[in-house]
């Protein structure tokens, strides 16, 4: 298979953690005898300190004619003075944007080894495995915002809005994902409040009659932040808009046990996106302490969703839960008889247990 990946590595602990994705996928093609041309561009502040824009042109010309995309993280206190438009952030927004990508899918599934690290009891945690379905190129992230000042008051507003099209092609896309798992659909809003989120519920309740294998449940987004710390295995697939997903998004990871351990995939019109949740955690950038884990699943992401390659991925994911078995953590998930370590010694178990993996499966036989 021959393919053009982008890697967009970024700011703050976005290049250690790309470097897992880059590490990933030269052995998937090496092993498996793969063509895969890996392509570095800028993004975020490491682009406006090159080239003064947080999106420079060929970044967003060169993902688009790409067959997948990878994104580290952007941001960092060194542009958090810049207004919204300007900063790291918006880069990857016109990223998303440039690249029509409206669907943004982030798992969240509780790894055996790491059962132990949850802040949740085991009884509450369940066999935790849920699907976000976050809707990404529309609501308050990309509505009609500005400020004025009038009689020396200063006023800042953003706008919440969704058309019925918006809302029913991420709505397509969450009942499909929902008819190949559990056949459960929980869509989030705040419908009670927000007359978007009333376009939202009945364009999501009419869709129904299109799937009605599937069984449709509407959760107000207050009660659904708190029945994911009460009960988080009454979820399975949980469709919402671009930014209650986004909070909600870190609120499952966390009962996972970390942020680094959750990935992400982005669908729409051109090169898919694939980016781990976190963001650039200034506080361990250039420590060698990132959790690469979000950022190695949302490459088997890429590996399964966007090329169908599930052996390979099967092989990466397989591969990884034994090291973590085997108790080999970054500090994020390291708990009480684990052998704490950093970034490079993590994914350089990674590459041994990949290996082993591989010899087992060439003298037995896969999945033996
Ligand atoms: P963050 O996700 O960077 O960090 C939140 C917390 O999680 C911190 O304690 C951090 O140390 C920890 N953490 C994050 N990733 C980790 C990993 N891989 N391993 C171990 N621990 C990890 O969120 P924040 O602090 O709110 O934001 C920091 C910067 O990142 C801001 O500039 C923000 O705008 C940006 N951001 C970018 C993205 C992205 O690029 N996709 C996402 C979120 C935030
Ligand atoms: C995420 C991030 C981004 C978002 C920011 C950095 C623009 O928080 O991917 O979760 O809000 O979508
Ligand atoms: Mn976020």
């Amino acid at each position: 298979m021959k393919k053009t990946i982008i890697l967009l590595p970024g700011d703050g602990i976005g290049p250690e953690v790309t470097q897992a994705a880059k590490a990933i996928l030269r052995e998937c093609a090496h092993e498996f005898h793969h063509e895969f041309e890996l392509q570095e561009l800028p993004i975020g502040g490491a682009a406006i300190d090159a080239t003064g824009s947080p999106l420079p042109k060929e970044t967003l010309d060169v993902c688009g004619k790409a067959d997948a995309v990878f994104l580290g993280a952007v941001g960092g206190a060194k542009w958090d003075a810049l207004p919204v438009g300007k900063r790291p952030e918006s880069g990857l927004l016109d990223l998303r944007k440039g690249l029509g990508l409206y669907v943004n899918v982030r798992p969240v599934k509780l790894l055996e080894p790491l059962k132990k690290i949850s802040p949740l009891k085991p009884e509450r945690l369940g066999d935790l495995d849920i699907e976000i379905v976050r809707e990404l190129a529309g609501g308050m992230y990309f509505g009609e915002r500005g400020n004025s000042t009038e009689k020396g008051v200063e006023r800042a507003w953003d706008t919440e809005a969704y058309s019925t099209p918006e809302i029913e092609r991420i709505t397509t896309f969450a009942y499909g994902r929902a008819e190949n798992r559990s056949r459960r659909l929980c869509s989030v809003d705040k419908a009670n409040v927000l007359t978007s989120s009333q376009l939202w519920r009945r364009t999501v309740t009419a869709l129904n009659t299109v799937y009605p294998s599937v069984k449709l449940d509407h959760m107000y987004v207050d009660n659904a932040a708190m029945q994911l710390t009460l009960q988080p295995s009454q979820f399975d697939v949980m469709l919402t808009t671009n930014m209650f997903g986004d909070i909600l998004s870190d609120a499952a990871a966390a009962l996972v046990g970390s942020i680094g351990l959750a990935p992400s995939a982005s669908f729409g019109t051109t090169a898919p996106l694939f980016e781990p949740i976190h963001g650039s955690a200034p506080s361990l950038a250039g420590k060698d302490a990132a959790n690469p884990v979000g950022s190695i699943l949302s490459t088997t992401m890429m590996l399964r969703d966007a090329f169908g390659l599930s052996l390979e991925a099967d092989w990466v994911e397989q591969s990884l839960v034994r090291v973590l078995s085997g108790g080999c953590r970054t500090p994020d998930i390291a708990e009480p008889g684990t052998r704490t370590v950093g970034t490079s010694v993590f994914l350089e178990t990674l590459h041994e247990e990949m290996q082993r993996t591989l010899e087992h499966a060439e003298r037995y036989g896969w999945g033996v």
